[in-house]
């Protein structure tokens, strides 16, 4: 049985401008201990879908569809379940540390009210609990800055302090959403560094949500692209990125610098996402696509497998797709 499977999942938000579809049917497992990357660019519905996992939609947003953890059924549940489930068994941490800490809280108090308020355990031996996670996510002299405010961190040391909160309850599920996206390089490489050793000394699952291909190829085993809502490619990670089968995948690894290609040479993808909320019937990257054939304007492509573990949404052949990608890149080598 996998740790969490997701049927069928829908994100619907309604707004005076009409009905936004930010998440279509989309269908996704994560193994336990198992690293899921979820890759798209920005709009492709990324968060709006961990954020329906979790139970966390803004108002005017409706999930519909599924979702199991460990067999049992989460998605709209009871905000009694949700709370033990996020509590206990999943955890998120977000872009930005200041959406999960309090600013006028010392770290020490909300990161023993975890433990405190859902675990009953003392206050004193809760507080001792967070200076070891703080210790286990490498913030020097925990004891001493346990006592802090949120805002007496650099950017970095608070990304730690929100990864250490999360962990707080041994979570088997963590969803990482854009965990580095507002570090500089190198205290990127080390909070990525640092999430893959807990992950193996917890033996936690993880959703890892990222513009950055480059952080999924060091982390994932197994990673989905979304486009406009919807999953458009599923495999592992080596051979998904070595053969690209997704026209819109292709693009994404195409645009990515590489040290011994020149600016010119770099290949972005023309055009524009679509606006999610006045969507032409058909395949949503037709407009964007070079592979664009009849039928991609008027129905679009399933999901469908391919190969073992691989699945692909897409009219064109595997083997044209693979084949144009072999042309581009001889000029290259
Ligand atoms: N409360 C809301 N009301 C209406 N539309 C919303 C709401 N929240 C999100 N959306 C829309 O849902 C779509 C998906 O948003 P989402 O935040 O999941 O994108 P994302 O893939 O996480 O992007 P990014 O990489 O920029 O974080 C977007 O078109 C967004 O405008
Ligand atoms: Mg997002």
């Amino acid at each position: 049985m996998a740790l969490l499977e997701i049927r069928g999942l829908s994100v619907r938000f309604e707004t005076n401008d009409g009905a936004v579809q930010a998440v279509n049917d989309v269908s996704l497992c994560v193994a336990a201990g198992e690293t899921l990357g979820i890759v798209g660019e920005s709009g492709s519905g990324k968060s709006q879908l961990s954020f329906a996992v979790m139970g966390l939609l803004a108002r005017n947003g409706r999930a519909q569809g599924s979702v199991l953890f460990e067999g049992q059924e989460i998605l709209n549940a009871p905000p009694k379940l949700l709370n033990r489930i996020r509590a206990e068994e999943i955890a998120m941490i977000f872009q930005d540390p200041m959406t999960s800490l309090n600013p006028y809280m010392r770290v020490s108090e909300q990161m023993a009210e975890v433990l405190t308020l859902h675990r009953g355990i003392s206050k004193r031996a809760a507080v001792a609990e967070a200076v070891r996670m703080l210790d286990a996510v490498h913030i020097p002299d925990a004891a001493a800055r346990v006592r802090l405010y949120p805002h007496e961190f650099s950017g970095g040391m608070r990304q730690r302090v929100m990864i250490a909160m999360a962990l707080m309850c041994h979570p088997k599920l963590l969803i990482a959403d854009e965990p580095t996206t507002a570090l500089d390089v190198t205290v990127q490489a080390q909070i990525m560094q640092l999430l893959s050793d807990l992950q193996r000394d917890f033996g936690m699952a993880m959703i890892l949500i990222t513009h950055d291909l480059g952080v999924v190829a060091g982390a994932c085993e197994r990673v989905a692209v979304m486009y406009a809502g919807r999953v458009r490619e599923t495999g592992p990670v080596g051979p998904l990125f070595a053969g690209p089968t997704h026209p819109y995948t292709q693009g994404l690894l195409a645009a990515i610098p590489r040290v011994d290609q020149h600016e010119e040479e770099l290949r972005a993808i023309p055009g524009a996402p679509p606006n999610m909320n006045r969507r032409p019937p058909g395949c949503a990257f037709a407009p964007r696509c070079p592979y664009l054939r009849d039928g991609c304007t008027e129905r679009h492509p399933a999901l469908e497998e391919f190969a073992p573990e691989r699945s692909r949404a897409c009219f064109a052949p595997v083997a044209d797709v693979l084949a144009q990608r072999t042309r581009a890149e001889e000029p290259m080598r």
